[in-house]
């Protein structure tokens, strides 16, 4: 049962808040527009983490990054600890990843978005020592149903079963990394489908768990930012979340257990990745996706969809937006 007096504390991120930060990815969105396809994926982040990080500052929230995101290829970023909004209204935890797929957006290519997810201050885990987590996402279905646990052809005729749905018809959406390639083929032995995905696991998870989704589960190691921004909202969507941090040496294994993180195979389950129901997640389209369109510029307008996801009501809302050209680029 939705909860309508959780939104009236002040002390909590609510429904003005998630409508506001919409104005940060649309703005991230927007200043990429003019390095879409053009190959320089460095200079398409930088362009994606000034504007948002100029339009947060304008928000009514105390925010915090928990998670800022381009530390693993020295990209620009917005720091852990960065303090974001203009320090009135509720006090956050925040999740930012102003491009997800900045090689997408460099090729021109699909599913690239720019996303901000926020919950209560403290809620968030902070993963970021341990730059890739392995992950299983699938829509509600899939809810006491699957388990990171369990090898990838089980999960695969667990959720077929709960979703009444032929296993061959079943889709499974995974990075395309060579460190995929056995994982890839138990898929394919199981009588799955494969979509695999060049980047952007966000857009990939989500996709996953929605109802109309044409893809069924989303697996594999990506990066550890995208797994706990992913979570915020799989919350409003119901669905399943797993991660399970990959180190990738045993440096970093420890420098994640010295920051109090589980990094010897333990699973962390949605509550965990982010506690509690009240999170919020926008994202913007940079470039065409299935979830929504990317950004385009017709002439004196630029065009921008995006969404919001509140878990407290779990609701998707789409905004779509015209801005003039002359006020952006
Ligand atoms: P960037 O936009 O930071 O390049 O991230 C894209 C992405 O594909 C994520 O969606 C994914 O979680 C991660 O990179 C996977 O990392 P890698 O490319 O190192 O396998």
């Amino acid at each position: 049962m939705v909860s309508l007096t959780a939104d009236m504390s002040p002390l909590h991120p609510d429904r003005n808040l998630a409508l506001e930060l919409v104005r940060a990815t649309e703005a991230a969105a927007i200043r990429a527009v003019p390095f879409i396809g053009r190959g320089d994926k460095l200079a398409a982040d930088g362009a994606a983490v000034d504007a948002m990080r100029a339009f947060l500052t304008t928000v009514n929230f105390d925010g915090t990054i928990v998670i800022g995101e381009g530390e693993k290829d020295e990209a620009p970023m917005l720091f852990n600890g960065e303090k974001v909004g203009n320090g009135r209204g509720p006090q956050c935890d925040v999740a930012v990843d102003p491009i997800d797929g900045t090689s997408l957006t460099a090729a021109g290519r699909q599913n690239a978005l720019s996303v901000i997810a926020v919950s209560d201050r403290g809620t968030m885990l902070d993963a970021s020592t341990v730059f890739y987590m392995d992950k299983l996402v699938t829509g509600p279905a899939g809810v006491g149903v699957v388990d990171i646990r369990l090898p990838i052809g089980e999960n695969i005729r667990l959720l077929s079963k709960a979703l009444g749905k032929p296993v061959d018809e079943m889709v499974v959406s995974v990075l395309n990394r060579p460190r995929h390639e056995q994982l890839i083929a138990d898929i394919r032995a199981a009588g799955a489908g494969t979509r695999l995905m060049s980047d952007g696991d966000v857009a990939g998870g989500i996709n996953a768990a929605r109802h109309n989704a044409r893809t069924d589960m989303c697996v594999g190691v990506g990066g550890s930012p995208e797994g706990i921004v992913t979570a915020c909202a799989i919350k409003a969507l119901g669905g399943h979340i797993q991660g399970i941090l990959w180190p990738r040496d045993d440096d970093e294994k420890q420098k994640g257990a010295d920051h109090g993180l589980k990094t010897d195979g333990y699973v962390y389950e949605a509550d965990e990745l982010v506690t509690g129901r009240n999170t919020i997640f926008v994202a913007t389209g940079v470039t065409d996706g299935q979830l929504v369109a990317g950004v385009s510029r017709e002439g004196d307008y630029v065009y921008s969809e995006s969404v919001v996801l509140r878990g407290t009501s779990g609701t998707l809302r789409r905004i779509v937006s015209e801005h003039l050209t002359s006020k952006w680029l």
